[in-house]
């Protein structure tokens, strides 16, 4: 039965240790099975902190790691494990690993018997400020991305921030931009904090529940995007046609540095709009081009990438419409942009 909008919580647990935390859960509770979900990196790095708190039949699940195995086939070697190994409809899912896991379990968990229970225990700076809570969960399909899905919320969403000690530096940049992204449509002081230090000095334990927040407080008043969520769509027009654009070019970049890159250009519109200061875009820039640098495309592609923004599916009406920043710390949503305006941001960022 779907809850009633008002009546679906994000929360999410900070976890300190593991070990302890796990073991008491699954104690309290009446799981007849449990099974891990994993990928090979996770599996390797992850679940070694964890595993003391595992019943000894525990199943682990490991399926290959990236985007390109967010599909159907990894559902079916799923799927087929839990009905092996004889799975109820008591058994529990974790799903230990970065957004495509958890995006892949949590829709697996959803259709197996009509829905099993399960965990995000989010392993990647990106999953865990952003995948992990509200309740998207799906798979890529005939090349679009997350096509095939359904909204399942988590029984519980498990932080444990030192997972991120061996997550390579480029995926942590990919995360630091939702980061950044949440700051700047809704939590000012945390722009603040997090513009003034470098990568490796950015304080986790603070910045990664605030981010949190953001999400929590904005899929628990729109838990359908129905209006409110569209917040979180800042950066992601501009960014997410540029990415689209880099992957079919043979030459993908990371979903943050694209949205960093979004953030800017359409910092700009904001700019020209009269939503967002120029000294606040300056600021933008200055963290964007130190962290990420400029991402390579030229002026000749601009037509193309322009083409993969009239074909987003947020789009209304056949109308670019944009969730845009300012001042720092707040957004307005539905925005209309013209192709002028994505143009011109195109070419802003070029220089
Ligand atoms: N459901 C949502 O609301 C939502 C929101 C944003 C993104 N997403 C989805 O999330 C996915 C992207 O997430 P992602 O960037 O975490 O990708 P990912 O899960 O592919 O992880 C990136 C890489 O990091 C590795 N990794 C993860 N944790 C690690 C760790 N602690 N140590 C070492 N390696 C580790 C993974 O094995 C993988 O190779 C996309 O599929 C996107 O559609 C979903
Ligand atoms: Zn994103």
């Amino acid at each position: 039965m779907q809850l009633p909008d008002s009546q679906i919580k994000a929360s999410f647990d900070l976890v300190e240790n593991p070990v302890s935390f796990i073991s008491s859960y699954l104690k309290n509770q009446s799981f007849t099975a449990v099974f891990v979900l994993t990928d090979r990196n996770t599996r390797r790095h992850c679940l070694p902190l964890i595993k003391e708190a595992l019943p000894k039949s525990t199943v682990i699940i490991q399926i290959p790691a990236g985007e390109m195995h967010k599909t159907l086939d990894s559902c079916s070697a799923v799927w087929e494990k839990l009905t092996a190994k004889n799975a109820d409809r008591k058994a529990l899912l974790i799903n230990l690993g970065g957004g495509m896991i958890g995006d892949l379990g949590g829709f697996c968990a959803a259709a197996y018997k009509r829905g099993i229970a399960f965990v995000q225990m989010p392993t990647s700076l990106l999953a865990m400020v952003d995948a992990c809570l509200g309740g998207k969960t799906g798979v890529d399909f005939g090349g679009f991305k997350n096509q095939i899905g359904a909204f399942a919320q988590p029984e519980a969403v498990w932080i444990y921030q030192p997972f991120l000690k061996t997550l390579p530096e480029t995926e942590l940049l990919s995360g630091f931009a939702e980061i950044i992204k949440h700051a700047l449509i809704a939590d000012a002081p945390a722009w603040h904090l997090l513009r003034k230090r470098e990568l490796k000095n950015q304080n986790w334990s603070e910045l990664i529940p605030a981010s949190l927040q953001v999400k929590k407080q904005i899929v628990e008043i729109d838990p359908f995007e129905k209006g409110e969520r569209k917040k979180l769509n800042a950066g992601h027009t501009l960014g997410h046609a540029l990415e689209s654009f880099l992957m079919k070019k043979g030459n993908p970049h990371p979903h943050g540095h694209c949205v960093a890159a979004g953030l800017v250009m359409e910092g700009r519109i904001a700019v020209e709009k009269g939503l967002l200061p120029e000294n606040e875009l300056i600021q933008i820039e200055e963290l964007v081009y130190a962290l990420y640098g400029i991402i390579p495309f030229s002026r000749t592609d601009v037509p193309a990438i322009l083409r993969l923004c009239q074909q987003d599916k947020k789009n209304e009406a056949g109308k670019v419409r944009m969730a845009l920043i300012g001042p720092i710390g707040n957004c307005t949503t539905d925005v209309e942009a013209t192709e002028a305006d994505l143009k011109m941001a195109l070419r802003y960022y070029l220089g």
